[in-house]
């Protein structure tokens, strides 16, 4: 029915932070409290999709009626959507996917005792979206939408995020513009969405397409997600 319009789609949703360890004690990760990917797994559930949220840890209730799946790490978060991804009619990347994991994890708790300092060497996680950029289904039956948040060069940086992950949708906040970003319960965003099909004909990694921008008012991340 018109109130059910993803009746019958399977929706991938993915939310909060993740957790990179540097031992059983610590770990590296970001501020995003996962609200913005919640609410959009709440609001595919509404509009009638079969929700599976693969989310990090984050302090929020689970959303009735949806399959949720915890993880922690990046690569455990990789491997949860690769699980779910050809199955996905509507693929929704809000989360904030650490860039970078210790090298090593230690299996006992780093000391303190006799060290002036401690340098830890970082590697590079997948880009979990950018994957599925690159496997995702051709004939136009898969939806697949990117989130970029950004301090400076915005548009730039998340019309390239669009084309090089060959999304359909980018989904733009400024960390510093009022009412957007981590922990609010409301975000001001930017749509980008390419002018032409998907991709980077030239392989130059430069986008090669227009991209079209609209620009949404503050509203609530509920509303937004909707
Ligand atoms: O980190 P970046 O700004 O490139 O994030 C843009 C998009 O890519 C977001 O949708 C984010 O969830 C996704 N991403 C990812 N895997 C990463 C880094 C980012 O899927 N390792």
């Amino acid at each position: 029915s018109d109130e059910r319009p993803l009746a019958g789609l399977s929706a991938l949703i993915t939310a909060g932070p993740t957790q990179e360890p540097l031992d059983p004690v610590r770990y590296i990760t970001n501020h995003s409290t996962g609200k913005m990917g919640y609410a959009l797994a709440q609001a595919a559930k509404a509009l009638g999709a079969e929700v599976t949220l693969v989310s990090g840890p984050v302090a929020l209730p689970e959303p009735a009626g949806v399959n949720v799946v915890h993880v922690l790490s990046a690569e455990d978060m990789f491997e949860a959507v690769q699980r779910h991804f050809a199955s996905a009619d509507i693929v929704v990347m809000a989360a904030a996917v650490g860039d970078f994991r210790p090298e090593h994890a230690d299996a006992e708790k780093i000391k303190k005792q006799g060290r002036a300092d401690l340098t830890v060497r970082l590697v590079s996680n997948p880009d979990i979206l950018a994957w599925m950029g690159g496997h995702r289904r051709t004939d136009g039956s898969q939806a697949l939408c990117g989130f970029a948040m950004e301090t400076q060069d915005l548009i730039h940086n998340a019309a390239r995020k669009l084309l090089a992950k060959r999304c359909d949708m980018l989904v733009a906040n400024d960390l510093r513009e009022p009412g957007a970003g981590f922990a609010t319960d409301t975000n001001v965003v930017t749509i980008l969405t390419p002018a032409g099909g998907c991709g980077d004909d030239d392989d130059n990694g430069l986008p090669n397409q227009q991209v079209r921008t609209e620009r949404l008012p503050q509203m609530p991340k509920t509303q937004l997600a909707a």
